[in-house]
Order: structure tokens, then sequence, then C-alpha cells
């Protein structure tokens, strides 16, 4: 798809002012484009969705149907605060789907991390059509589309992150209000818009979530310790804005299990790997260099706080070698 404006054709949205021009321009363009119509937006609580939601509440207030699917596979905090903001603060028409049990159901067993990103992708798309059914003269679809991924889309990189995958039934025209941004320009709007820090500066995220930090067939138990080892570091980081320093930290939780000790008993645990990494562009990666006291603290507060974990790991590897993500 091409598109007839650039973003070469634009000053770049560096201030708070350039910022609130470009939500008042889109909020014109927004009103023209839907009417009176209703728009849905399938609500993650990553940056890109959450500049869309909250220019589309300021636009056509309850037009604007937001689903947030819960696959399960969140960050502690996630849901809770899609729900906060969205629904208590902004005052969006939300709906909040808790599918956790319908993902992790069909993903016992499945070892192969394709599969797997494979059956999240595929159950993601059937539970929010399941939702788009239920509501009635729905036309439009809202996107926190952004301009890499057309150039991307545009490069045969990646299919374009439309829903395209819905089904014939459901077909509706597309809202892309921030399509001619990149990413530091939808943070910018974010904050313009009053977003929480916290998600405006939030990090990647995969769309498998910690599906992909998992490693194997994922156990409730062993994603219920990668949620808890998640939040402490996440916490941690957080404390002297390290996380300001470092551009994706997170833990993986593998499949095996080692000896150790826990109060004078033997224990057989699993291992927690501790992953922090910095990129320009996350084509390639260095490992953080993490101050030794820093892990050591954490590692403590990992195998002290988390059930089911002994022992802490440091990877220490670039990409490549090995890509971010274990999965
Ligand atoms: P890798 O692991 O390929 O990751 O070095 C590069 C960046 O992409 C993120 N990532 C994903 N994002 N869906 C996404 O939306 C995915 O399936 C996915 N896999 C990796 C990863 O977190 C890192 O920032």
């Amino acid at each position: 798809m091409v598109y007839d404006r650039r973003p070469e054709d634009f000053v770049r949205i560096t201030t708070k002012e350039l910022a609130e021009a470009f939500i008042a321009e889109q909020i014109d363009a927004i009103k023209e484009q839907v009417g009176d119509g209703k728009v849905l937006l399938a609500l993650s609580g990553g940056v890109d969705s959450s500049v869309v939601a909250a220019l589309l509440i300021k636009a056509i207030g309850d037009q604007l149907t937001c689903v947030h699917v819960n696959h399960g596979l969140l960050r502690k905090g996630e849901p809770e605060q899609v729900i906060e903001v969205f629904g208590k603060e902004l005052g969006a028409n939300l709906i909040y789907v808790d599918a956790t049990d319908r993902f992790l159901d069909k993903l016992a067993g499945v070892a192969d991390p394709e599969t797997k990103r494979h059956i999240i992708g595929e159950e993601f798309i059937d539970v929010f059509a399941d939702e788009a059914r239920k509501l009635e003269g729905v036309q439009f679809l809202a996107q926190g589309t952004i301009w890499p991924d057309i150039l991307e889309s545009e490069d045969g990189i990646k299919a374009h992150h439309n829903a395209g995958g819905l089904p014939e039934d459901l077909q509706f025209e597309l809202v892309e209000p921030v399509k001619i941004l990149f990413k530091d320009e939808v943070r910018q709007v974010g904050l313009a818009l009053g977003l929480p820090d916290t998600m405006v500066y939030r990090q990647p995220f995969p769309g498998p979530g910690l599906g992909v930090r998992c490693p194997g067939a994922i156990t409730r138990d062993r994603l219920e310790a990668l949620r808890e080892s998640d939040a402490i570091l996440r916490e941690e980081f957080g404390k002297d804005g390290l996380d300001n320093d470092v551009w994706q930290f997170f833990t993986i939780v593998p499949d095996f299990k080692t000896t150790g000790i826990r109060d004078g008993q033997r224990t057989f645990d699993w291992p927690c790997v501790i992953r922090a990494v910095n990129t320009v562009d996350a084509m390639t990666a260095e490992p953080a260099e993490l101050d030794w006291a820093f892990v050591q603290h954490l590692t403590k507060r990992i195998t002290s706080e988390v059930p089911g974990i002994n022992r802490v790991l440091w990877d220490v590897t670039p990409k490549p070698s090995g890509t971010i993500e274990w999965e």
C-alpha cells in the first residue's frame, strides 16, 4: 500500500507544542473520517495502541470501543494499568477480556517456538473477532500503525500490522492516525495527551508476550515465576532510573531444574536468566554493563522472593550470536 503523505513532507514532532498541533489536526481528520460511525480498537497497552486510543477518545468519545485482550502472557500489573488509565481515568468504552485460560489451554504441551507464536496470534484474532461480532454497527477499525511498520511492509519484511487476518464477515475501514509518525514522535503525542510515563516509555514487549520468555511448553507455575521475577527486575531497574539507560531488560525461566539449598533443605528448582541489552534498532544488540553489586542484589531478591527459583544466571551474549528474546 502506498501512502500519499510521507513523513519527509512534514515537520518532525519534537516538542509539546508540535504534539498539540498534531493532536488538533488529527482530531479534525478523525471526525471527518468517521462522522458519527462506531470505531473498534484492540488496545494492548503498548505505546502505539494507547496513543491511538487516547487520541480517539478525545476526538469521538464513546463512539470508540476498546477491547483489551489479556492472553495471560502480559507482565505483572499491565491489564490493571489499562483498566485504570482507559477505563477509569479516561472514561473509555472498554471491554476487558480475560482469555488466560483459553490461551494457556491451547498452548499446553506445545514446545515449538513458531507453533507457540502461531497459536497466540490465531487465538488473539479469534478472541477479538468474538468480541467484535457482539457489537452492532461498527464500521471502522483503529490501529496503532506507525511509519516503520509501513516501511517494513513496503519492503516485505513483515506483513502490514493490520488486523488483516480478521475473518471475511469482519471487514472494516481503517483509522490510523499515527501512521506517519516514528516511535519517538508517538511518545511526544502520548505525553501531550496526558498518558502516564510508564505507558509512554514502555520498553518494547513482543506480541506473544511472556510466552517467548517461558521456553518450551508453558506451564502456569513457571509462567508465574517468570512474571514475578520480571516484576522484581522492573522494580529494581526503576529505582535509580536505570530503566532510562538500558534499552530492554527482562527475565527468562527455562524449562529445566537444578539442585540448590534453601533453609538447610535441598531444592530442585528452575534457574532465572537476566537479559539486559542496549541497541539502536534491535537488529544488533550489546549486553548492558550492569553493576556487579546490582546483579547480586537482583539475585538475592529473585531467589528469596520467587517460588520455584533457586538460581540466577546473567545472559551476557550480544546479538548476534543470540537474539534478544530466547525464542
Ligand atoms: P529478537 O529476539 O529478534 O528481538 O532479537 C528483536 C526485538 O523484537 C522484539 N520481538 C518481537 N516483537 N512480536 C513482537 O511484537 C514478536 O514476535 C517479537 N519477537 C521479538 C524483541 O522484544 C526485541 O525488542
